[in-house]
């Protein structure tokens, strides 16, 4: 496996790749790699000729400076973790080599971006945006791999790939979660041991709710039942909502096509979750 540091090496690198006809599979992520980076990579393995990881914490979408600080740096076990799981190439820059210029452009990303995270956290979609425009052009893949633990970052770069008209297909991968149910992210390593305990809320939220409209109750009474697990235990809700699956509106009735979405903070740390509420 290969670790390239600049934008010309990559850029290079994919081209030499495309003229030899191999198909390109890419999973864009900030690094401190768990199990759930490692499904998109086994996921990228399954479909294309050669696999390109991309390591870069984005300053861009983050739009607390702490978060930023404080997010866990961890290049060499990340490519550790990426050789196991025979990643082919690793692009890991500085921030002046994705950004040589501060990237001021406001991306048109529609309704999907606007509500949940969009309004808890002004700009990060636009970050959003703006690293992974910037990383599809420099990789040029056939296919890019996300993860639908966040499901409206998923959502908001299918937007992006059609807005702008890129020529790249955006595969989403299933939720990877501890065997307690917790959803693995990079920010659980921050967390207590009593932390993880109580971030186990997020998921039963979501599965109350799920229980409830299995039940016969409606969409607000399933999240209110959500609501009240979290109301139980020392979190700081920011948003438990259901939604349409497909562009995450407000629903008009119960289908079997609706998400279950929270975010909530414990100890401090910001934590993301959602479940498909299948009717069965
Ligand atoms: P990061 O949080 O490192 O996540 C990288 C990818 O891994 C994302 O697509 C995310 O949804 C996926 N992922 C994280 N935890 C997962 C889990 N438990 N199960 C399945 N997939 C999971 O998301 C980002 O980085 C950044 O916003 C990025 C897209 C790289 C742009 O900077």
């Amino acid at each position: 496996m290969q670790t390239f540091k600049t934008a010309k090496s990559i850029l290079e690198l994919s081209e030499k790749l495309r003229q030899e006809g191999q198909t390109i599979g890419f999973v864009p992520t900030m690094g401190a790699l768990h199990e759930g980076h490692i499904s998109l990579i086994k996921k990228a393995r399954e479909a294309n000729d050669i696999v390109v990881c991309s390591v870069f914490v984005n300053p861009s979408q983050f739009n607390e400076s702490a978060d930023f600080e404080n997010y866990p740096r961890t290049l060499e076990s990340d490519i550790k973790q990426l050789k196991s799981a025979d990643c082919d190439f690793v692009f890991a820059p500085p921030t002046d080599e994705v950004f040589p210029e501060k990237d001021t452009a406001e991306y048109e990303l529609g309704e999907v971006a606007r509500e949940l995270e969009g309004a808890h956290r002004p700009g990060h979609f636009n970050g959003v945006a703006s690293v992974v425009k910037r990383l599809l052009e420099l990789v040029n893949p056939h296919r890019a791999y996300f993860g639908l633990k966040d499901y409206q970052q998923y959502a908001v770069i299918k937007a992006l790939v059609k807005r702008y008209k890129m020529d790249v297909d955006i595969v989403g991968c299933e939720i990877v979660r501890e065997r307690s149910g917790l959803a693995m992210s990079s920010r659980n390593i921050r967390l207590s041991n009593g932390g993880r305990d109580t971030a186990l809320a997020l998921y039963r939220s979501l599965r109350e709710a799920q229980s409830a409209l299995r039940a016969g109750k409606t969409v607000a009474q399933a999240e209110s039942a959500g609501r009240v697990i979290l109301k139980m235990v020392p979190v700081d809700l920011e948003y438990f909502e259901i939604r349409n699956r497909s562009d995450l509106s407000q629903p008009a009735e119960k289908t079997d096509n609706l998400i279950a979405l929270v975010a909530a903070r414990v100890e401090g740390i910001r934590l993301i979750d959602n479940l498909f509420l299948n009717m069965e």
